[in-house]
């Protein structure tokens, strides 16, 4: 039979560190999949992923207070460390690295990495300052656990985009991969959020997921102005009621600035708010 393979919990970056050169001294490669923990299957998808792509899978775990703005939900963004640590010791997990806030931002940090440009819009856009927290943060990943490669889902599609800008623009040796939108069985994306929702808001945020299967299933039967697919989805999301839509944009995958006609790497992306949680999904309409 063969050895179970035990998982490393590492909360030092020094230690972190270490244990990269060590494997990388070895000639093992890394896979990173940076997280906040509280996880469910989309993040343990990522985890297989990274098992695909590399000898050894690092998941790191911290909820990073930079990139929450004030008022947002840093104090109660939920966390369940037992059963985070039982879930990535399932999935094949090497090291789950736990770094101590102090330790990321230690007195007299000063330092931050922002990309221009992509940040601007959408969640840029509603989130001032998000997107530097999550590229500092990443960066700040990359050096301590030194991966060849890291796993990101595209559930947060301008996440994915800008944290590859980052890496391209700083010519980091670290490989980008993307992983699809994991849903549940009723078609709603995963998320660590959805645990705020009652079962009432449950119920009511599967209008996302509807109102792009609405709107790729007009794609497919036709249209091709994006606009007017744009104002569709805002009428259908406003008929289910009770919903404050924060945006809903078709734009280029790539640049994700608007697009008038719905090609191949339009992106048809939303942000609403249900009660107090804010939820995001995206589709290509043309997959
Ligand atoms: P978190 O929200 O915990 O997500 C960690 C990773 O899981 C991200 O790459 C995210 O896109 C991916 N993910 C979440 N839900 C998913 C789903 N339903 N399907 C596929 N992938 C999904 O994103 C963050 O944390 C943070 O911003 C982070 C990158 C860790 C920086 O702090």
């Amino acid at each position: 039979m063969p050895a179970c393979k035990t998982m490393d919990v590492i909360r030092s970056p020094g230690a972190m560190s270490s244990w990269a050169d060590a494997m990388r001294g070895k000639g093992r490669t890394i896979a990173l999949v940076p997280t906040m923990g509280f996880f469910h299957e989309g993040h343990l998808a990522l985890m297989r992923k990274g098992a695909e792509i590399a000898d050894e899978v690092v998941v790191s775990l911290f909820v990073n207070p930079m990139q929450f703005g004030p008022g947002e939900d840093l104090g109660r963004y939920p966390r369940a460390f037992g059963r985070d640590a039982e879930l990535a010791g399932n999935a094949g997990v090497a090291v789950l690295f736990v770094p101590a806030a102090e330790d990321v931002y230690p007195r007299g940090f000063a330092t931050r990495v922002e990309v221009d440009g992509l940040t601007e819009t959408l969640c840029g856009a509603s989130r001032p300052g998000h997107f530097a927290g999550v590229t500092t943060v990443v960066a700040k990943l990359f050096h301590m656990v030194k991966p060849h490669c890291a796993v990101f889902g595209e559930k947060d599609f301008q996440q994915l985009a800008v944290i590859k800008k980052m890496v391209a623009d700083l010519n980091w040796d670290v490989k980008i991969v993307p992983h699809p939108i994991v849903r549940e069985k009723d078609g709603l994306a995963m998320s660590s959020r959805n645990t705020y929702l009652d079962p009432e808001e449950r119920d009511r945020a599967l209008c996302l997921c509807r109102s792009l299967r609405l709107a790729a299933k007009k794609v497919a039967a036709g249209e091709s102005d994006a606009v007017r697919l744009r104002e569709e989805v805002i009428t259908y999301l406003t008929d289910c009621g009770k919903i404050s839509i924060d945006y809903v944009a078709v734009v280029d995958s790539e640049t994700l600035q608007p697009c008038e006609v719905i090609t191949e790497k339009s992106l048809l992306t939303l942000a609403v708010k249900i009660g107090r949680t804010r939820l995001i999904d995206n589709t290509l309409l043309k997959e």
